[in-house]
């Protein structure tokens, strides 16, 4: 399933999120081990999949925590600590479906305070040992990530703990946008090259959407930065938990039947930010929907790459951006989408791999070899 946007838009907030986005990356310079995470260069890949060239942010070493998500985390948690001084003895909860929670956990703990953290039970115990391991304590939900991120908030109305979601409803919008403007720092690592000061060395920006949050945040930098200039922005989501793109179709975020899992476990989800869609409703140029497959697909080409290429370590959700480009470039139903993003042997792509190996027993009986070292 797909769907195009003729007419594009900035979206709103964004001068907001830019300055918000400002103070988070000073912030982020200031945690101990902070360094930009690398970008490869793909061009066997690139060369197979008909493109002039291919690039992909690498998510796997960030703070040793596997995933772009503590950037939102660390920043929110800050913001409040800031607003909030001397409110020490204070409990951060939050639900995820894995990588969300363990940053909560991370920047929690951080900072001497607790932190409880909600996440559907049929999650991989890998993850949420992960979590556990950040001191956090885990709370299982028997129903899926949406009915853990309801549970969450209950328990921070009851026992008067803070909500750190990355996830906006009505009347709950401003720590999603401490941590929308935490993400901006992914796309701020790659100023000055591909990101140059006038225009970006890449046409075609593919972003994977669980709730939007992240998504739309990467839109708004791009508006923000080159306004008509900026790359086609394409969206992409698992068939089975299409929320955002249910979101663009209707206008407003309507919860899908989320019921059949997706293994892209970050993207399960069933209702998108009220925020995140209303950045990215007539922001981005098309949505499109992939099956498992092509995840499975890029984790394995990431892993074993042609030569030329290095090696990826990408988890199931991490890999999903490549995987839409694999998609895109062989699916006979995405034609309309390939065509409207002009998508051809002059394109430069960037896609972003947001997580590495998050559930290491899965990734090896994916790839059939186990985690490198
Ligand atoms: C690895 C990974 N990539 C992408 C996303 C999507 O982020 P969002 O839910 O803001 O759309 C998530 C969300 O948890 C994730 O864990």
């Amino acid at each position: 399933m797909h769907h195009l946007v003729v007419t594009t838009r900035p979206p709103p907030r964004c001068r907001e999120l830019a300055a918000l986005a400002d103070e988070a990356l000073a912030f982020h310079r200031t945690l101990p081990g902070y360094a930009p995470t690398p970008l490869h260069d793909l061009p066997a890949l690139a060369e197979d999949l008909g493109v002039a060239s291919l690039r992909l942010k690498d998510e796997s070493h960030r703070f040793d925590l596997n995933a772009f998500k503590v950037l939102g985390a660390s920043f929110a948690i800050h913001r409040w600590m800031a607003d909030h001084p001397g409110e020490w003895r204070v409990t951060f909860t939050t639900a995820t479906d894995g990588n969300h929670g363990r940053a909560v956990a991370w920047a929690a703990r951080r900072l001497g305070a607790e932190a409880v953290v909600f996440i559907p039970a049929h999650a991989s115990p890998a993850r949420i040992a992960a979590i556990e391991a950040e001191g956090a304590t885990v709370e299982l939900v028997e129903e899926g990530y949406d009915a853990a991120v309801r549970a969450a908030h209950e328990a921070a109305a009851s026992e008067g703990w803070v909500a750190i979601q990355d996830t906006a409803s009505p009347g709950y919008e401003e720590i999603p946008e401490w941590i929308a403007a935490g993400y901006w720092t992914h796309a701020t690592e790659l100023e000055p090259l591909p990101h140059g000061p006038d225009a970006p060395d890449v046409d075609l920006v593919l972003l994977h959407a669980g709730v939007g949050t992240w998504a739309a945040a990467i839109a708004a930098y791009y508006w923000h930065r080159y306004g008509e200039r900026r790359p086609r922005i394409a969206i992409v989501e698992p068939s089975t938990a299409a929320c955002v793109l249910a979101g663009a179709l209707t206008g407003r975020p309507v919860p899908i039947d989320a019921s059949r899992r997706t293994i892209m476990a970050g993207l399960d989800c069933a209702l998108a930010s009220s925020t995140a869609l209303a950045a990215l409703h007539h922001s981005v140029d098309a949505f499109f929907t992939i099956d498992d497959r092509w995840s499975l697909a890029a984790m394995r080409r990431l892993a074993m790459p042609r030569a030329g290429d290095p090696q990826v370590v990408a988890g199931e959700s991490g890999a999903a951006g490549l995987a839409g480009l694999l998609a895109l470039t062989s699916e006979a139903a995405l034609e309309p989408v390939r065509r409207h993003l002009s998508l051809d042997d002059t394109s430069r792509v960037l896609v972003w791999s947001t997580e590495g190996a998050t559930d290491p027993d899965h990734w090896a009986e994916v790839v059939g070899r186990p985690v490198p070292a």
